[in-house]
Formats: structure tokens, sequence, C-alpha cells
């Protein structure tokens, strides 16, 4: 069984922390649901650490209604959370249902995460109706870029710390069973998570949200382009890819791979009726 909206909100009133990473594919979602991560966030951000993009804009329905897929086949226990990616919820109601539904129905996941407070709030409303769990996200919304200006710290100012919290204040009222806050000053967050009722589930909003999301390349040193301030490195991926790879390219190269442990055997008999028959 999958972790439950019911139990993840729980959590909360239990004060045990909410542990979510980002996941793309069927191999690491394995890895990741054996480890106990309970929330796989299939997030936008496959566009720049799976696909090379710059930013999240260009991803599409279609990326990541496949990348949904792949990360439910991975798991068992995790609830699965798809991103709604840009325009797919803004342009109307019904698209926006249509492309939440594409997420529970074709792509098996537990629930979609949208990124907005206000602005979306009536959204949010009609798709929780429908049955559908939302996660909302705040602070640093990578898909309003062009609008926010740049990748900033977002609620440091006193009037965007207000508005901060009236939308979360308006997503919880909408139906949303979840909060990401993203690049936000920890107490700002803190506050905000004390006062709402839905779990709060924070990536660089500091130590007083109900939980903690990281994009999973960003926490195993796979991603080189760029490493967030909010990112603890715990493995590096990178260098041990690396090494590897230099090891088996050598091995190839000086004939020592493949060995015999490596390789198949045919009878004698066999091989020489094979070459008697081609001779
Ligand atoms: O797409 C993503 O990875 C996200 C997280 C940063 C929360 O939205």
């Amino acid at each position: 069984m999958r972790i439950s909206v019911n139990q993840i909100r729980e959590k909360k009133t239990k004060s045990e922390p909410l542990v979510m990473l980002t996941c793309y594919d069927y191999s690491t979602a394995r890895i990741l649901d054996d480890a106990g991560i309970e929330l796989l966030l299939v997030g936008d951000s496959l566009g720049t650490v799976m696909l090379g993009y710059e930013s999240t804009i260009p991803v599409t329905m279609d990326d990541i209604v496949h990348h949904t897929k792949a990360v439910v086949r991975g798991s068992k226990k995790a609830m699965v959370v798809a991103d709604m990616p840009f325009l797919s919820y803004q342009v109307n109601r019904e698209e926006a249902l249509y492309n939440a539904g594409r997420f529970i129905q074709e792509g098996g996941a537990g629930a979609v995460k949208m990124e907005g407070g206000e602005n979306i709030a009536s959204i949010i409303k009609s798709i929780t109706s429908a049955g559908i769990p939302v996660m909302a996200h705040l602070g640093l919304t990578p898909q309003y870029i062009h609008a926010l200006g740049g990748y900033r710290i977002q609620g440091k100012s006193i009037d965007s710390a207000v508005r901060l919290y009236q939308d979360a204040l308006a997503v919880e009222q909408a139906g949303a069973f979840a909060l990401v806050l993203e690049t936000v000053p920890t107490l700002v967050a803190a506050h905000i998570s004390k006062v709402i009722k839905i779990p709060t589930i924070g990536i660089g909003a500091g130590a007083g949200c109900d939980g903690q999301v990281q994009v999973v390349h960003d926490i195993l040193g796979s991603f080189l382009d760029f490493k967030p301030k909010h990112a603890r490195c715990y493995a590096n991926l990178a260098k041990t890819i690396t090494e590897a790879v230099t090891t088996y390219r050598d091995n190839v190269i000086s004939h020592d791979f493949p060995g015999d442990e490596e390789s198949f055997t045919i009878d004698r008999e066999v091989y020489e009726e094979f070459k008697r028959r081609i001779s």
C-alpha cells in the first residue's frame, strides 16, 4: 500500500518530518522507495537535470506523463506526485482538470503539484473536488521565472512575506493537502508552517517546515551545471561514475574486459561442426 494523503496529513499532527525527493526514472524509483522516501516528485526539474534545458519552461505534459509512469512502475510504497508543467493549468479550468486527470489515470500518480497561490486557488478547488489531491508550491516558483525576474529568494520584504502568507492560506482554503515552500526565509516559512494545518515541505526554506524536498541529482552530486545553496551533497556520483567508466574504457582498450566470467561458452563439438558447415 502506498502512503495516503491522510497519513501525510497525520505526520504533521505527530510532528514527524516528511521526506520527499524528486525522481524521474524506474531504477532510481526502486532505490528511493526501498530506502523509505515516502514522497517521490516527478518534478518539472526533469527539464534541467534530465533533459538539459536551461529552465523548466519547455517541459510538456507528455514528458511528465512518460516519467511518472516509470516512477510508478519502480515504486510500491511512496506517493508519486506529478508536477503540472508550465501552462498546463492556467489556460482554463477544463484544461487544468483534464491534464491533472491524465497524471492520475494515465501516469498512475497519487497527486499533482501546481505552482501558484491565490491566482490558481479556484483551479486547485476544481481539481481537488474531482478527487485529485493537489500539492501547492509557493515562494520561488520556477515556472514564473520571467515574472519574478530571476531565481531569487522570495518573501524577504514585508510585502512579499505578507503575499506569501496570504497565498499559503488561499491554497490551504482551496483544498491543497500539502504545500512546497521554495527558497523562502526560515522565519517566514516556519511562521507559515505553524499557522496552516496542511504540511509544508521546504526546499531552501529552513528547518521549521514540516518536511523537506530536494532534487535528487543535487544531493547525489550528479548534476554538474549548478549546485543550489540549499542542497547538501551526500554523495559525489559524478566522480564515482567518472572513475567507473574510465576504468571500463581502460579495460576494454587493454583487453581486460570482458573476461571469462563475463563471457559464454559453447560445446567444443558444436563449435567444430559449426566451422565444418560454414567452410
Ligand atoms: O520540479 C521540482 O523539482 C520541484 C522541486 C524543486 C520542489 O518543483
